[in-house]
């Protein structure tokens, strides 16, 4: 059974959204298994850019099922304004290609304000997904199969009385406006309610019948909530052991696709040893258009860190790599790569040179220049793991296939 399963091996927006696109359209399923509307994933076909929050990957290409698993925490409107715009740009929404676990956790109104109010030393989206997983985890949260039944107006006003009793931080006034919107709340999740349904039957199905199965990791390991830089990281496991827990099967993923970024970049706040606070930081913002696709904050920039990338290896035994960006490195004379850290947790570094080339939309491994292929390889050789494509630009062509991606 050919399984796959996509994941962001450092800080998230390592450009997971293009390899997932060009999975997605032989693939029968696509499954979202963690966080919610905290993610940003660029798809672009032609001269047409698509941006989804929530909604997988698979749906621009529309071949595939596309699964919200019971891991992901969903915003109703998020999500209803997400489908809207899609479909604006002409792709086709329909309740046998989209589906929503009902075990999924909502993410209201409330929790966004609690983000901005609890988590701001964080430096959080402000999407609401902390405060929806910490209701989730103290079972006082609101799943989506109260759409199904009917029910989920009760549970908003309950929920908000909950709220108001536990939380003094939040203002009495606020409340009130929280409890005025729940009727406009109760009609969006009536609009989406032909899209929930219990997952977990459909997708075990799917795995006994062999189908082509992608799951779509979001954000990168280390903004994990058990494996990252906590305090500063996301609410779910962003890692392996999410698509597990957040699907409700147990497959064996033939290829664990890390999506690798030839540089490194974090969103928000907490550690991040390789960060460059110079010029050299800025060139490396400006050549990959470093902006949040969520939030469009700047990103924090700074060079490949193959010691924490070690790690990442470990925590989800990636078998293929996806370096991307690369086309983002030309004109460096030396590059660093941080091989270790020193005991006061300074990066080591080992230099290898640069190249001038500009080599967007590179096809030929063999085409690119002679240093590029030397910082390649000695990523994979320190790694231990294959280096199958290099992404030479954000088109869906501009890939260097050096090992195939899909199983035949
Ligand atoms: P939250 O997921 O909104 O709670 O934010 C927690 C941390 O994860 C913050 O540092 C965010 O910037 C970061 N984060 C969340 N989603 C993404 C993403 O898709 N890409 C990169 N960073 C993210």
């Amino acid at each position: 059974m050919p399984a796959y399963v996509v994941m962001g091996a450092q800080w998230g927006d390592e450009g997971k959204g293009k390899i997932v696109d060009v999975l997605a359209e032989e693939m029968d399923f696509v499954v979202r298994f963690q966080g919610g509307a905290n993610a940003g994933h660029t798809v672009i076909h032609g001269d047409t850019k698509y941006v989804t929050h929530l909604i997988p990957s698979g749906i621009i290409s529309g071949n595939s099922i596309n699964i919200i698993g019971n891991g992901c925490v969903v915003n109703p409107t998020a999500l209803y304004e997400e489908m809207e715009k899609l479909r604006q740009q002409g792709i086709t929404i329909s309740p046998d290609k989209f589906i929503v676990s009902s075990a999924a956790h909502m993410v209201l109104p409330i929790h966004q304000y609690l983000d901005r109010v609890l988590n701001e030393k964080i430096g959080t989206t402000v999407r609401g997904i902390g405060p929806a997983y910490t209701d989730k985890v103290q079972r006082t949260g609101i799943r989506w199969e109260r759409a199904c039944d009917g029910s989920s107006e009760e549970a908003y006003r309950e929920h908000l009385d909950f709220v108001e009793k536990v939380y003094a931080i939040v203002e009495k006034e606020e409340i009130k406006v929280l409890r005025n919107d729940i009727p406009e709340l109760v009609k969006t999740v009536e609009r989406l309610k032909p899209f929930v349904q219990d997952v977990r039957p459909l997708l075990a199905q799917a795995v006994k019948e062999n189908s082509k199965i992608l799951f779509e990791g979001a954000q990168g390991t280390f903004l994990d909530i058990d494996h990252g830089t906590y305090p500063f990281v996301t609410s779910s496991n962003t890692s392996i052991g999410g698509a597990y827990t957040g699907s409700g099967v147990f497959l064996n993923f033939d290829k664990r696709v890390a999506i690798v970024k030839s540089y490194t970049t974090r969103v928000g706040e907490g550690p991040f040893p390789t960060e460059l606070f110079d010029e050299t930081g800025e060139t490396l913002r400006r050549n990959g258009n470093e902006y949040g696709a969520t939030t469009g904050r700047p990103r924090r920039c700074g060079w490949l860190d193959l010691a924490l990338l070690k790690q990442s290896c470990i925590i989800n035994g990636f078998n293929y790599i996806v370096f991307s960006k690369v086309s983002c490195l030309s004109g460096f004379e030396t590059l660093k790569v941080a091989v270790d850290y020193a005991s006061d947790g300074s990066p080591v570094y080992q230099e290898l040179p640069g190249w001038e080339e500009d080599i967007l939309g590179y096809t030929d491994y063999d085409a690119l220049p002679e240093n590029c292929r030397r910082y390649i390889e000695f990523v994979e050789d320190f790694l231990g793991v294959s280096i199958g494509i290099v992404s030479t630009g954000p088109d869906r062509d501009h890939i260097i296939e050096r090992h195939p991606i899909f199983i035949s």
